[in-house]
Order: C-alpha cells, then sequence, then structure tokens
C-alpha cells in the first residue's frame, strides 16, 4: 500500500497546455469561477470548495464582497484566501443551528459526467467538502472542459480514511480489482490520510458511493453521485456552457 503517489492518466488540456483560442487551463478556470458569480443568491451565506478552480472564485467573491460578505468553508486553505480576500467565514455549526440558508455551494471537480455526479478529492479536502455541499442548496460546480467524462475512474478516486484503518480498506479495493495508493506525505484538515485509488471503471456511482461509505474506517468516499450537482459551468475556448444534469443509468 505505501509508495508513490498515484499519477493520474494526463488529460489534453490539462497541463496548462494553450488550447486553440490561446485560453490555457487557468484562464479556463477563471472563466468558469467568473460564471458562477452569476448563480449566488446576494446577502446569503456562499457556499465555497476548495482547489485552484475555487481559488479563482474566493478572488471574485473578494472583488464583490459587498454584495456576498460571508462564506461557509471547505477547507483550512480556502478559509484562509476567503479571510484574506475580506470574506467572513462563517462557522457551519453556527450557521445551520441559527436557520440561516446557504443556497449555494461553489466547488470545483476532478472528473464529472453528463448526469453531473463528481470524483472530488483530487486537492484532499472532499470530507468537508461533502460536509458544506450536503448543507447547502444547489451545488455549482465549476470546471473547464478537461473535467468532463462520460465514465467516472480515470481520475484516480480518493478516500479519507482514519489512518488505523488503512490496511484494512486496501484490502478491501484491492480485492475489488483496484489499485490503492496511500497518497503520500499528506495530512487531511481532520487529520486522516487519503488514498487514491485506480482501477475503477465505475459505472454505478451512486451505488459505490452508498458501499464505500460504510465500510469501518472510511471517512468519506471522493464521489458526489448521491447528491450530483445541480448545475455546471464548463469552461470551453468559445465559452461558458450551462450543463444541467441528464438522466442516465448511473444511479
Ligand atoms: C479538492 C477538490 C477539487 O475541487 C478538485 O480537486 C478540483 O481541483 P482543481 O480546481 O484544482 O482542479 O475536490 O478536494
Amino acid at each position: 500500500m505505501s509508495g508513490p503517489k498515484f499519477a493520474p492518466l494526463k488529460t489534453p488540456g490539462r497541463q496548462g497546455n494553450r488550447y486553440n483560442r490561446g485560453m490555457n487551463q487557468d484562464e479556463l478556470k477563471r472563466a468558469a469561477a467568473r460564471a458562477a458569480m452569476d448563480h449566488l443568491v446576494e446577502g446569503e451565506v456562499v457556499g465555497v470548495g476548495s482547489g485552484s478552480t475555487v481559488n479563482f472564485f474566493i478572488e471574485e467573491l473578494g472583488r464583490q464582497r459587498q454584495r456576498f460578505p460571508s462564506a461557509v468553508s471547505s477547507s483550512e486553505r480556502s478559509s484562509a484566501l476567503l479571510r484574506d480576500q475580506g470574506v467572513e467565514v462563517l462557522d457551519l455549526n453556527q450557521v445551520v443551528t441559527s436557520g440561516r440558508r446557504i443556497p449555494v455551494y461553489v466547488d470545483g471537480a476532478d472528473e464529472i459526467n453528463p448526469s453531473l455526479q463528481m470524483i472530488k478529492g483530487g486537492g484532499g479536502a472532499l470530507t468537508r467538502e461533502k460536509i458544506v455541499a450536503a448543507a447547502s442548496g444547489r451545488f455549482v460546480c465549476i470546471v473547464d472542459q478537461s473535467k468532463c467524462v462520460q465514465t467516472l475512474g480515470r481520475f484516480a478516486l480518493p478516500i479519507e480514511v482514519i489512518p488505523m484503518a488503512a490496511g484494512l480498506v486496501g484490502a478491501r479495493l484491492l480485492a475489488m480489482g483496484a489499485s490503492p495508493r496511500v497518497r503520500a506525505g499528506f495530512v487531511t484538515d481532520n487529520g486522516n490520510m487519503i488514498l487514491d485509488v485506480a482501477g475503477l471503471s465505475i459505472t454505478e456511482p451512486a451505488l459505490l458511493e452508498a458501499e464505500i461509505n460504510q465500510w469501518p474506517g472510511v471517512v468519506t468516499v471522493g464521489l458526489f453521485a448521491l447528491k450530483p450537482a445541480a448545475l455546471a459551468l464548463v469552461a470551453t475556448p468559445q465559452g461558458v456552457e450551462l450543463r444541467e444534469p441528464q438522466a442516465s443509468g448511473g444511479t
């Protein structure tokens, strides 16, 4: 189970390549992040995910902090960036118990399918992301087009595990024919470890999410299929496409 960090397969456009209209991947991420501003509810608490695409979104929030002064965050990193931008970071428990709404949660993804089910956790923040998403209304996913796939599983599936259970969980994954690797040198915000699991063709994401989630020692599996995104903002060199979930057998 120990060994080098699993390196996901490279996909066209994901390594900062220039696209045919001269937009690189960061420019596409920024375009998706900007588009998300149109889907927020002014004055309400914003749910904020984690990752490089979300970092651009946090910059935009900072520019418009008069309209969107407060947020609930899914990682220590995002919290720090939000504070740098002058956006107040609220405690999720206080927001929920006071009855305040979080109408929209904005986050990136490592992969997203046509049903808007996702693999997340490339940055290791999957557990808090799933918590904040569950506490929020609409999940608005911001991605560049390289994240769109027909079938989830090309990107190694992150699973946050309690350290003492890594061997047990890893053995179950091996028995399924998958290849788990401990993410070397990485500790989550919750003090746990991540297994990156290659070799899964995930044809029924919601079933697999429900299955793995109930294994002893698993904190969170990085499948976001039981509650997929309500809307994906997909940045392409031609513009940002709005995609709603298509029905599929991937339940
Ligand atoms: C972090 C995540 C991110 O949303 C995901 O890894 C995408 O990140 P990026 O926008 O940097 O490509 O799930 O845990």
